[in-house]
């Protein structure tokens, strides 16, 4: 097990990502985005033309591909074998899908298994997703729950996608966002919720930066403690 885990959990566009990118590299610590493996999972699942409500399938098709994740240069490159599919996971379609992989127990089970194993080989990481504090790794040493109030996920996200030159309406842009957040908290296995020991961070009127600076401050005081 690594020296130094930190989870961030946390609803659909509240910023977990960036920031906790940011603050691997502050730490010089590994970065592991457990979206992207439920969403390449999806992505897999939709190509091989597998029953997404079939869980079944869904694990026949984790255990006849392989998937590749690197952390590098600021973001997670993704690879299904053999083939790159970095910006093919981030579509709508995976994104509305990507549901049925969360909502099927023995998939959680499998993917909690290999973000372990990640962490195993890794000195220190930070690890974001939904289920990080709670399940994968109840046992890490600093976790955040990062929230914001859900109009303003929907304008970040409205930016973001403004930014890759995509125009979407911001209501619908919001009820896709409140929807993924009740299925996310809504599901029997590794639902949604801060850890009980999680440090919740309301980042509706915070810059990124100042999230980052908020999370450090924690980190060391929480490391200065641990000696
Ligand atoms: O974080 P991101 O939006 O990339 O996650 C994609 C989907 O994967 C989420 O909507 C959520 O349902 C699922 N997920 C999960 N557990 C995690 C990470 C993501 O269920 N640890």
């Amino acid at each position: 097990m690594a020296n130094l885990v930190i989870t961030i959990d946390g609803p659909a566009a509240s910023g977990k990502s960036t920031v906790a990118r940011l603050l691997a590299e502050r730490l010089d610590a590994s970065f592991l985005d457990t979206g992207a493996m439920y969403r390449a999972v999806t992505l897999a699942a939709m190509r091989a033309g597998a029953h997404m409500s079939d869980e079944d399938e869904l694990l026949g098709v984790i255990e006849s591909s392989e998937f590749e994740f690197s952390a590098e240069a600021g973001k997670t490159t993704v690879c299904v074998n053999g083939v790159e599919v970095t910006e093919q996971i981030r579509g709508p379609e995976v994104t509305a899908n990507a549901r049925y992989a969360a909502a099927a127990p023995r998939v959680r089970e499998k993917l909690v298994e290999m973000q372990r194993q990640f962490a195993a080989g890794e000195e220190r990481i930070v690890t974001e997703g939904r289920d990080q504090g709670t399940v994968a790794f109840a046992d890490a040493d600093i976790k955040f729950y990062l929230t914001a109030d859900p109009r303003e996920r929907a304008r970040r996200r409205q930016a973001e996608l403004r930014a890759a030159g995509e125009e979407r309406n911001l209501e619908q842009i919001q009820t896709a966002i409140e929807d993924r957040d009740n299925s996310d908290q809504s599901r029997t296995t590794g639902p949604l919720r801060p850890a009980d020991d999680a440090i919740v961070v309301d980042t509706t009127e915070l810059g990124i930066e100042e999230v980052v600076e908020k999370l450090l401050a924690c980190v060391d005081e929480k490391c200065s403690g641990k000696g």
